[in-house]
């Protein structure tokens, strides 16, 4: 009797959390409504890279990106109103990041079943990303990704949740661009501490743009098994 009651009960704690986090995507999906004018109804992004693909990435990531924009920390504009205190409560912030990363784009057209209709195969094309290819020396590329930036990114460039590291794959290059020439500049991530800060100095423009073209090269393979201590 007592064995059975603590299989039960163990049974519950480990159900507990799975029931939680349901309801919170359900809950960041609703928080979501407003962001997809801008970056998608699937958080694929729009406009060809002006609003990046939020989808997949790392709660940490997602969750920092908000709070940097409401402490006006990174500047921009079009975020400003939609990450206000009163919009956006930290409750919705991690509602609507345990939203995003469950969302995964295929980059393959995906295969229809005879039963699928027309709206069905409509909508499942809709979600799959392909982002432009960047010309550029892609052997350069994989080597330099390997020395300067795989230690945070990932060996196959897909984020880190423990270190609030956005995945790069998948990302529209020019928004990447945007964000490198940001760095550069010091408009982003200039602070004391911030973890891109410096990273870029030792790069030529050619080394960026070969990494690029890498990381546009790859964004159809598996990705390569991370360590198993990613798991948040
Ligand atoms: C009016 C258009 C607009 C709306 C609505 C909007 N965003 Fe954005 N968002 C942007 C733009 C533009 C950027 C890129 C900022 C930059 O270039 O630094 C951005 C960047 C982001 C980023 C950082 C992504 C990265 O990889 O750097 C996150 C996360 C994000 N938005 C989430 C949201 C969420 C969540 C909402 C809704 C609560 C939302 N956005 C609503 C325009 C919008
Ligand atoms: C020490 C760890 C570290 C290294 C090394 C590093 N990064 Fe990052 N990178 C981060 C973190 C953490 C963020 C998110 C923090 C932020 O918002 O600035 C980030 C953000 C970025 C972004 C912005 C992406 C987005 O969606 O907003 C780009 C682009 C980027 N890194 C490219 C690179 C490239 C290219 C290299 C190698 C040359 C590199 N990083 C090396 C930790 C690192």
């Amino acid at each position: 009797m007592r064995r059975e009651w603590c299989v039960a009960w163990s049974c519950l704690v480990v159900l507990l959390p799975v029931v939680a986090r349901a309801q919170d995507v359900q809950a960041g999906k609703d928080v979501y409504g407003p962001c997809a004018a801008c970056h998608g109804a699937n958080g694929e992004g729009g406009k060809g890279g002006e609003y990046p693909r939020v989808a997949g990435q790392p709660v940490s990531f997602t969750l920092a990106s908000l709070k940097q924009f409401q402490e006006r920390r990174r500047n921009n504009l079009p975020m400003f109103p939609y990450t206000e205190p009163r919009e956006l409560s930290e409750r919705d912030m991690k509602d609507v990041a345990a939203y995003l990363v469950a969302i995964q784009l295929p980059t393959k057209t995906p295969e229809f079943k005879e039963s699928d209709s027309a709206l069905d195969r409509l909508l499942m094309m809709e979600r799959v990303l392909v982002v432009p290819r960047v010309e550029g020396d892609v052997r350069k590329g994989k080597a330099t990704y390997r020395k300067q930036c795989a230690k945070c990114h990932g060996p196959s460039a897909r984020g880190r949740e423990l270190k609030g590291v956005p995945a790069l794959v998948g990302q529209y290059p020019n928004y990447l661009q945007r964000q490198l020439d940001a760095y550069r500049k010091g408009e982003r991530g200039a602070e004391k501490g911030d973890p891109m800060k410096g990273v870029l100095d030792p790069l030529s423009e050619q080394d960026l743009t070969d990494v690029l073209a890498w990381l546009t090269s790859i964004q159809e393979d598996e990705p390569e098994a991370e360590p198993a201590a990613e798991t948040p």
